[in-house]
């Protein structure tokens, strides 16, 4: 008997080996953990189950089976994070540089059938040379199963991709349609066609970096959502995210113990808007004094910062909170902007996490850029989103709800449930110096006059009191009873139901 306990021992042991020491070191030397060394870090200690460590490739091409490695390439299995279970799979680069076969897919396809069998995250950790050169179209095949089952599960439970490492061709699309991708600086690169194709076809010289790096996907391309310094610090931010996500579309949020009372005030907030209508302020301010305990995941933090999404809690609870932010471009609303914050509004809706949303935004920015860049359709995104949306829906304009942005940021005509206003709170068509040299355009040459006409409109438009007077705010509220509102807000709206008409599924302008 002993000797096959040992034969199963040793089978282990190889299987854990991956690609060798060698290999292994060489990973290390990069700044890399290896698969399983991220797996530990990301799961509770010990609550790591693996499954299919012995599955190995089945190519002959190219002296292939002479060279087999139990795992093929990826490790996979489930555990727990924080006592909630999440299924993983995470590309081994020292084997066959994790590039995936048609075996290595079927290990990821099963982990994905289990993970929305039974309504739990998955999160992929990516570090992989893309399809298996030898394979061919059997490693082609394999990504289309992945693919098939990342739309299936799409909106059913979170799926998440963490880039720590190479992730380029068929690696790349999986990612792509999970509900966030984070990366890791300098070590992680994602691309269709990496610097040599490139140059190739378009003559460009580039770097991996420059191409791909964290520092464009989460920037530029706004690929990535967030970025952090080595997989450490990675690893155990998905910790944190995942505890703010509910497991599934029919779960509800996770409730964890809060030691922030949800009726403490916080007079600072009464003179967080300055005197002067165009000064700044920092929206994520009022988000840290809000959130229980300040705690805050920013979601999309460097990219289209004139708007602010991200996880919070209020008594315990997620909630995704959007906010215009007045120090990036005035808060205004374009085109990075409204899709950042329409994908943040459908992931919440998604998964049943209620909105919080802060508006103080001058419109939308004018302009040939962004007109030619398609404004108007992406815009409508996050209108679409924000009117779809039937999750709690609370909202609190802070200083200026101007023009479309108004009805857009989750106003009461969008289905929003309780729409309150700070007394410094401005609904209008526009601000009062557009409006009169539209409206009394004769008298523009008339100082006087024109001051006293911009008067008027601030005495009669900027202020809350129109649209409460029609009911378009339920409330004005206190500055500094701002938590306190929403928590009792947010209780009230606990056990909310409103369905949409049944339809196979929308048409948001794409
Ligand atoms: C098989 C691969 C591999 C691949 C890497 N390896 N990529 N084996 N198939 N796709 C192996 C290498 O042979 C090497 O094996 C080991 O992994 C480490 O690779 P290195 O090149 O030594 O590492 P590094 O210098 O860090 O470069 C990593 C890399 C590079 C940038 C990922 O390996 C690379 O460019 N690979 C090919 C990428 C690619 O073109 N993939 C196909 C994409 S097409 P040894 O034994 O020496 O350790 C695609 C189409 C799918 O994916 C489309 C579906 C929609």
């Amino acid at each position: 008997m002993k000797h096959i306990l040992d034969n199963l021992d040793r089978r282990r042991a190889d299987a854990r080996a991956g690609g060798g020491q060698a290999r292994i070191d060489a990973q290390h030397a990069r700044g890399k953990l290896t698969a399983r060394e991220r797996i530990e870090l990301l799961m509770d200690h010990g609550s790591f189950e693996e499954f299919d460590m012995f599955v190995e490739h089945r190519c002959d091409d190219f002296g292939m089976e002479k060279m087999k490695i139990p795992g093929d390439g990826v490790v996979t299995g489930w555990g727990t994070v924080n006592g909630r279970t999440v299924f993983v799979f995470a590309k081994d680069f020292t084997v066959f540089g994790g590039s995936l076969s048609e075996t290595h897919a079927q290990k990821i396809t099963k982990i994905q059938d289990m993970a929305l069998r039974n309504c739990a995250p998955i999160i992929g950790l990516f570090d992989a040379g893309g399809a298996r050169i030898q394979e061919g179209v059997a490693a082609l095949g394999g990504y289309g199963e992945v693919f098939q089952r990342n739309v299936l599960a799409s909106g059913v439970i979170p799926q998440i991709s963490v880039i720590m490492g190479p992730c380029a061709g068929g690696d790349v699309y999986s990612p792509a349609m999970t509900d966030f991708i984070f990366m890791v600086r300098d070590t992680s690169y994602m691309f269709v066609t990496g610097p040599d194709v490139v140059k190739t076809v378009t003559n460009e010289n580039v770097t991996a970096e420059e191409l791909g790096g964290a520092s464009i996907h989460t920037t530029k391309s706004s690929i990535a959502d967030r970025a952090y310094d080595n997989d450490v610090e990675a690893l155990l931010q998905m910790r944190r995210l995942i505890d703010f996500l509910p497991s599934s579309n029919t779960d509800e949020v996770p409730e964890w113990p809060s030691f922030d009372d949800a009726q403490r005030l916080d007079k600072s907030l009464d003179t967080l808007i300055p005197e002067n209508p165009n000064k700044p302020y920092d929206i994520k301010e009022l988000i840290l004094k809000i959130a229980d305990e300040g705690d805050f995941f920013e979601i999309q933090e460097a990219h289209a910062r004139n708007i602010v999404t991200g996880f919070g809690r209020i008594e315990g609870r997620s909630v995704g909170f959007v906010a215009n932010q007045p120090m990036v471009l005035a808060g205004v609303l374009d085109a990075d902007a409204s899709r950042k914050a329409a994908r943040f509004v459908r992931f919440c809706d998604c998964f049943n996490v209620p909105l919080v949303t802060f508006v103080d935004v001058p419109g939308f920015l004018p302009g040939t850029a962004q007109e030619y860049g398609g404004l108007i359709k992406h815009g409508a995104k996050l209108l679409f989103a924000y009117a779809e949306a039937t999750v709690p829906k609370v909202t609190v304009i802070t200083r200026k709800a101007f023009g479309g942005a108004y009805d857009v940021m989750a106003s009461k005509h969008l289905r929003g449930d309780i729409n309150l206003a700070w007394p410094t709170a401005q609904i209008a068509v526009m601000g009062a110096k557009g409006a009169v040299e539209i409206i009394f355009r004769a008298d523009i040459g008339d100082k006087e006059k024109i001051a006293a006409r911009t008067k008027e409109y601030e005495e009669r438009f900027l202020s809350p009191f129109v649209a409460a007077e029609r009911g378009y705010i339920d409330e004005v509220i206190m500055p500094h009873s701002t938590r306190r509102r929403i928590a009792r807000v947010l209780a009230m709206l606990r056990h909310k139901e409103l369905e949409n008409p049944w339809k196979k599924h929308d048409n948001i302008p794409l």
